[in-house]
């Protein structure tokens, strides 16, 4: 969640540092802080945003070796003394870090049993103390790392510099990311490629329980046993532009308006107009495995999981595999029976998110066949799945998830048709959906022409404090991403429920105070959905709805009119909207639209 940047090489590191740290602000922000080598460790840290840290960073803050850090905070409230660098007592080793140490209550007293003054309530100051107890002891600094982490549990991503070494830092991971970035003459560390790309974009990323010593001249690689690994550099295709708001007011909204490009790179080079098929080359499946699928398992958290919902719809309707969805989170801890006729999918747009990770590390240690739906390429879920599909939706900066959220439901519809034509999808069906598919782009742009009118529409709503999303089968993984996005970047609270449920419960909170969006799609559960919009209004409720056609009687006070596709497609259009929606009433609540509170981008802790 948090960010880590660390520089060694000609240059003064403390500029690399606040430009990564800014590029990684999404990520986590509550304190930021830098330390730099140079006689001595110069540190500057503060609560606030990494703008606040760069106006009291002294402009002579010189030194070519540094690690900085933006928090998202764990343990202890985000203060000064709680933003990392961390130092030892005597100041010789400095420590940024990512994850949880869960043994830091056991390892705090017995270090303060020993004397140790601690002066911050973070778990990660341990690591201070010890890596410096270490650093007496051993010969090098990669050995103190190492033989400190030995006694630690739980997750970090580490950086670690030594006053008295002042030409290497030391990394290491073990659940929470690193990758390091290859330059002339100079190296980077980070958790993120985003702070990178300006420099460089050959990377290389570090394995749970790997460590390396960069310096300027190169790195080396190695396993918590002391052995060397080898490391192949990968080379990222994003670059620093990827990284801008392109003259957008936020990165959300261009994230969403750049969904007809996005959901293009998903499909390209993957559609088959002669036989009405999908390529999905990187499942590694040939077609007989992939007809001996009995089921599909999807697992994801928060968007992804609802991604991951309309997609087991997909599957099930193209492909008539029973399929379903679950959150990540909850499934690594039911153990799941794995069974080796299923396919699992773990869907993911960071490639990182913990529980995701955890999940499929369970599913593969119980020999289950587990693909990747991912955005980020060579993430640690793309490196742990056994095949996948790549979004190739480019970096998402915003934390709320919007153009990988459709890219998602799109790699699911291929995927969909990939089984479907091994199985009983007809061409005619096959060649309907390609179509479909083909027709989506286009659709979005008519969808986002309508942002003046959805922009009125969300002033309107938006005062209220609490807003209902229905939505029946296809329309019910719409509405819960229509709520998800709404709560999440507006603080307006907003439930969902299928509208068949409706009359079981919640019919109970609808009056004049209490809207709902009602996803209305032009399928054959019209006439139930609209039966559901009158139960709505005869109880005083407002009804905003989404769907294909003005309903003929008044049943609905606003309505957003967006294209019609293939019925089985029409989910990934009417989430458009809802984007739309929740954009424009953060816009009108003045939130932090790119940074919600208490949210991260990813969620590299459990
Ligand atoms: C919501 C949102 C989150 C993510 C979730 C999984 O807008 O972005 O719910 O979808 O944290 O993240 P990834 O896809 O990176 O695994």
């Amino acid at each position: 969640m948090c960010g880590i940047v660390a520089y060694v090489g000609p240059k003064d590191a403390a500029p690399i540092l606040l430009e990564g740290m800014q590029r990684l602000e999404y990520r986590g922000y509550d304190s930021a802080g830098i330390v730099v080598s140079n006689k001595g460790l110069k540190v500057r840290k503060c609560k606030g945003r990494v703008a606040d840290l760069a106006k009291v960073v002294p402009a002579r803050f010189k030194g070519g070796l540094g690690i900085g850090h933006t928090r998202w905070a764990t343990h202890g409230v985000p203060s000064d003394e709680n933003a990392h660098p961390h130092l030892s007592a005597d100041q010789r080793i400095a420590v940024v870090h990512n994850g949880i140490i869960e043994n830091a209550g056991e390892l705090r007293a017995k270090l303060i049993a020993d004397g140790v003054e601690f002066a911050s309530e973070t778990d990660t100051e341990v690591l201070a103390h010890m890596i410096a107890h270490a650093a007496d002891e051993n010969d090098t600094l990669e050995e103190a790392v190492r033989k400190t982490l030995k006694s630690v549990v739980g997750t970090y991503g580490i950086a670690v510099i030594d006053a008295e070494r002042p030409g290497e830092v030391v990394v290491a991971r073990n659940g929470s990311p690193i990758v390091l970035g290859i330059g002339e003459k100079e190296m980077f560390a980070a958790s993120d490629v985003a702070a990178l790309v300006r420099y460089t974009r050959q990377v290389v990323h570090l394995e749970d329980g790997e460590l390396a010593v960069l310096k300027a001249d190169g790195f080396h690689t190695f396993a918590s046993d002391a052995r060397e690994t080898a490391k192949e550099p990968l080379t990222v295709d994003w670059d620093a532009g990827h990284y801008d708001t392109g003259g957008y007011e936020h990165y959300l909204l261009k994230e969403i308006s750049e969904q007809p490009e996005t959901i293009t790179r998903t499909m390209s080079g993957r559609l088959d107009e002669r036989f009405h098929v999908a390529h999905l080359g990187g499942l590694n499946m040939d077609a007989r495995e992939t007809r001996g699928f009995r089921r599909v398992k999807i697992i994801g958290c928060g968007s992804a999981y609802y991604s991951g919902q309309i997609g087991a719809q997909l599957i099930e309707e193209l492909a008539r595999i029973p399929s379903d969805a679950e959150p990540a989170s909850e499934f690594r801890y039911r153990n799941p029976v794995v069974d080796p006729d299923t396919l699992y999918v773990a869907i993911s747009q960071s490639g990182e998110t913990y529980d995701t990770l955890a999940a499929v590390q369970e599913l593969k240690r119980k020999g289950g066949r587990v693909i990747g739906i991912v955005n980020a390429v060579g993430s640690a879920i793309a490196r742990e799945v056994d095949g996948g599909i790549y979004l190739h939706a480019g970096p998402e900066v915003s934390v709320a998830s919007t153009k990988a959220f459709s890219s998602t439901a799109v790699a699911f519809a291929l995927l969909a048709l990939h089984l479907g034509r091994v199985r009983d999808l007809s061409p005619a069906d096959g060649r309907r959906i390609v179509e479909g598919l083909r027709r989506l782009p286009g659709q979005i742009e008519e969808i986002l022409t309508q942002s003046d009118k959805i922009a009125e529409l969300a002033q309107k709503y938006a005062t209220h404090a609490s807003m209902m999303f229905v939505g029946r089968v296809r329309g019910y993984p719409v509405a819960r991403e229509g709520a998800q996005k709404l709560k999440e970047i507006s603080y307006v609270h907003a439930e969902a429920y299928p509208a068949s449920e409706l009359k079981h419960g919640p019919l109970a909170l609808i009056g004049p105070d209490m809207p709902t969006v009602a996803i209305v799609p032009d399928d054959e559960l019209l006439d139930k959905n609209l039966t559901t919009l009158g139960e709505i209004r005869a109880r005083g409720g407002r009804v905003l709805m989404v769907g294909h056609r003005e309903p003929e009687a008044k049943l609905a006070d606003d309505v957003i009119v967006i294209p019609k596709n293939e019925i089985e497609l029409d989910p990934i259009l009417l989430t458009i909207p809802l984007q739309l929606l929740a954009y424009h009433a953060a816009v009108a609540l003045d939130r932090d639209v790119d940074k919600p509170r208490n949210l991260a981008k990813s969620v590299t802790v459990e």
